[in-house]
């Protein structure tokens, strides 16, 4: 396990550039890009204005100077989208690396990277992360990400943003002692909320630097919406005092589709999320929204009643056909929620309070934590039965939200058999065991129920409960492997990161094989 200072590429990485004097505007929320496909990408910034409406130049380049400009053009900063700009640049190269900024008269933008999707390549290599949770913790982990070697994209699993209170309610963890507290300091509620937080998070400067170097890939997990959001409200929200629960939806989506670098699938649907990804023949991606057409989560026997969902049916029918029909050499499904078993009957110490501090024990002690999978048996079984029955081979479930790095073979209960590997990110900044219970990463406490979460679930490999950070999925046609990437701190802006674990699946195996 190498421990390092340095980043993993120093030499690929660039010093964002700095904005230029500018008349009128400004862009202190950087740039970004995303959603790209194999012949276009969104190039997304946002002005600081008064006005109401703001045109703004965009030139899309093959190279850094932005002398071999491939597109260029004019759009505009308008009030009602909180004077977000998004581009969908098209007439691209296919695994392409390009540049691109904005300007307005003398203002101009820093000069951001992308690259567009392979068609047809025999190689992609990709991180994906998750919880970003402003107040625990400085974003180290986007920065290393953003300097890693030869990565495609950033694959994100969602709580980009925390919409919580500066002090939360009891069921939250409270923010670090680390003098970022949250914009506005109450839970975001309304669409100006929602716009505040996003833009704080995008004045952050590894935000910024992360975005300025890679195209995103997002799908959204509860705290985009509000804290264990199901279709029809949230486990905080009131409706009697905060009105109706769409409402709120709505504004929050609103806001994230502003904010983020990305192409709505639906345009004349917002609150479709959930889309595919195909990277040229090698793999399909499948983003699954797992929160806003949930069911509400529920205690056995309710829980497992048969017709309970955490997809919703049209979400779930596009992905059996979408798993039917892909003729990849991989599949690849993003389930923010874990999609294996964490649940375990009466487990003793010291697992059984690791555990229900991380809340993979109903809180009060009476059953799996019913916000992944677990909580969603019948639905999960029809999944894996899915893969059994149809001989579908090379599913791999990418997932988080428990904010601890997990790798696991997904078996299905009702033959007993393997039927696809999950890999599970750690959270980028949101606390995991040793924060919550206030010891050091390393501490016997956390080994032993490392330990002891291994020895208690036939299909884990291996987990790390203490540490935050990203994995690395790097695809040919023959192997996937999967780097879990470890930063040294959050509680201080630092450049620490190690390599924790790699695993290999080679195609057919269905298994994890630990690797060097
Ligand atoms: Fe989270």
């Amino acid at each position: 396990m190498a421990s390092t200072s340095a980043p993993p590429s120093s030499r690929l990485y660039r010093r964002p550039t700095a904005a230029r004097p500018h008349v009128g505007v400004r862009f202190g929320h950087g740039v970004a890009s995303g959603d790209p496909l194999t012949d276009r990408v969104v190039l997304w910034t946002r002005v600081t204005t008064d006005q109401l409406s703001v045109p703004v130049g965009w030139v899309i380049a093959r190279d850094e100077a932005l002398t071999d400009v491939v597109a260029r053009g004019t759009a505009i900063a308008h009030a009602d989208d909180d004077h977000t700009v998004h581009v969908d640049a098209g007439g691209l190269e296919p695994g392409t690396t390009y540049y691109y900024r904005f300007t307005r008269g003398a203002s101009f933008s820093p000069i951001g990277r992308t690259k567009t999707l392979p068609d047809g390549g025999e190689r992609v290599r990709f991180a994906f992360c998750s919880c970003a949770k402003y107040n625990a913790g400085f974003f180290n982990a986007y920065a290393r990400i953003a300097e890693h070697e030869q990565l495609d994209f950033l694959l994100h699993l969602g709580d980009y943003i925390y919409e919580a209170s500066n002090t939360p309610p009891k069921s939250q963890t409270p923010g670090a002692d680390i003098g970022r507290p949250f914009e506005p300091l109450e839970e975001c509620r309304t669409l100006a909320d929602y716009r505040r937080r996003y833009a704080q998070y995008r004045r952050d400067p590894d935000v910024q630097r992360l975005h300025q170097q890679l195209p995103m890939i997002a799908t959204l997990d509860d705290h985009e919406l509000a804290d264990g959001a199901w279709a029809g409200g949230s486990t905080e929200h009131n409706v009697a005092e905060h009105g109706p629960w769409a409402e709120r939806r709505d504004a929050a989506l609103r806001a994230r589709w502003e904010w983020l670098p990305a192409r709505p699938p639906e345009p004349w649907d917002r609150t479709r999320v959930f889309r595919d990804v195909r990277l040229g023949g090698l793999a399909d991606i499948m983003l699954l929204d797992i929160r806003s057409r949930r069911d509400e989560p529920a205690r056995d026997p309710e829980m497992s009643e048969p017709g309970r969902t955490m997809l919703g049916a049209e979400q779930r029918d596009w992905l059996l056909r979408g798993l039917d029909a892909s003729d990849s050499a991989w599949r690849i499904v993003v389930s923010p929620s874990v999609f294996t078993r964490t649940w375990c009957e009466s487990p003793a110490q010291p697992l059984h309070t690791a555990l229900a501090k991380l809340k993979l024990i109903d809180e009060d002690d009476e059953g799996p934590d019913h916000d992944q999978w677990d909580g969603y048996p019948a639905e999960r079984a029809a999944l894996t039965g899915h893969l059994r029955e149809r001989g579908i081979e090379d599913v791999v479930f990418l997932s988080a939200d428990i904010h601890v790095s997990v790798a696991a073979e997904v078996v299905d209960e009702a033959s007993g058999r393997p039927v696809a590997v999950e890999l599970t990110a750690p959270s980028l900044t949101s606390q995991n065991l040793d924060e919550k219970l206030g010891v050091a990463p390393r501490d016997p406490a956390i080994l032993r129920s490392e330990e002891a979460y291994v020895a208690a679930h036939d299909h884990v490999g291996w987990c790390e409960m203490a540490s935050h950070g990203y994995v690395v999925i790097d695809i040919d046609a023959d192997r996937i492997r999967s780097e879990w990437w470890h930063v040294d701190t959050v509680l201080e802006r630092t450049g620490g990161v190690s390599l924790a674990a790699a695993f290999e699946t080679p195609r057919g195996a269905r298994q994890l094989r630990r690797v060097s």
